[in-house]
């Protein structure tokens, strides 16, 4: 499914330009977008789900334009939305929570709803929990319902704001995987700060750098933005003031630095090497 971003700003106030006259456009796959804290990815995601209108500019998705109604309507209806702060209800079970969402996305009647809920529940792997009251859950099974959520109504575009946040890692690797199975029949966009994350999903990246894209490619790409730029230097040695320190071990600094530091030895970059290389030293 095809998103078209042309000019996008979005103004909360005096001096808070979240999003600043951004161009973007994902065709289909994983992408993984990535930025510092208030860089307005959550912005970006809230005006792509239509549930923000931006200041200026347009947002086009699967050809209906948000700016209009009926277009935002039927975008909504091919959009799946797992916001950053899962508003969640926690007195409802899971299962009553995701028949609400779904009655209030129109699925129905209540034997459809009543299937849909419950395959919603084993995808996520919830089946076995669906009668328990939401405040009961744990923080990954609480993830997994806001996801479900989110796919109720089969959506081609699923927009999920760091999913991961917090997890442990075998939690992690199940939103993972999940996320990886979701991925094969629709575009995901995948907002995160876990760059292994992304390296282990996305097809492509978008870094937003105070509400615009600073980079957009593939994961190849972003780690390249620190080849030739990625050093091991044997601990004790001065690394120079441009380089920053990415890693420790007994022996050496793991540094990533627009010049050879003294003594330093060439390493493969990774991809954190690349984005540290992105938003400390830029793209050469
Ligand atoms: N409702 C709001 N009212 C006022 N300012 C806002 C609002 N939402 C976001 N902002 C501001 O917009 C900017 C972008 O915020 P946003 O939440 O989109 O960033 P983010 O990239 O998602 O950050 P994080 O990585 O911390 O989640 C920040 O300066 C933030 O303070
Ligand atoms: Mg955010």
């Amino acid at each position: 499914m095809n998103v078209e971003v042309s000019g996008l700003t979005k103004v909360f106030g005096p001096g808070v330009r979240a999003l600043d006259g951004a161009d973007l456009a994902f065709r289909g796959g994983i992408v993984g977008l990535l930025g510092p804290n208030g860089a307005g990815k959550t912005t970006l995601m809230r005006v792509l789900t239509g549930s923000l209108r931006p200041t200026a500019g347009r947002v086009v998705v699967d050809g209906h334009d948000l700016a209009t109604n009926r277009g935002r309507r039927a975008a909504q209806r091919t959009i799946g939305y797992m916001p950053q702060e899962l508003g969640l209800y926690p007195d409802l079970t899971g299962r009553e929570f995701l028949d609400y969402m779904a009655s209030l996305k129109g699925i129905g009647g209540r034997r459809v709803r009543c299937s849909r809920v419950r395959d919603m529940l084993s995808r996520v792997g919830l089946e076995e929990h669906g009668g328990r009251r939401i405040a009961e859950y744990s923080g990954g099974m609480r993830r997994r319902i806001g996801i479900a959520q989110s796919l109720l109504g089969d959506p081609g575009l699923l927009v999920v704001d760091e999913p991961t946040a917090g997890l442990d890692p075998e939690e992690r690797m199940r939103f993972r995987s999940l996320i990886a199975h979701i991925g094969q029949e629709r575009t995901v966009v995948l907002g995160t700060h876990i760059l292994d994350d992304v390296s282990q999903l996305c097809s492509s990246v978008t870094v937003l750098s105070a509400g615009r894209p600073s980079f957009h490619g593939t994961v190849r790409d972003m780690i390249d933005v620190a080849r030739g730029r990625t050093y091991e230097v044997p601990v004790g040695v001065p690394v120079g003031q441009r380089a920053m320190v990415v890693g420790t071990s007994p022996e050496y600094c793991r540094v990533v630095a627009p010049e050879t530091p003294s003594r330093g030895r060439p390493v493969p970059p990774t991809l954190e090497d690349g984005y540290i290389a992105l938003m400390c030293l830029g793209a050469e």
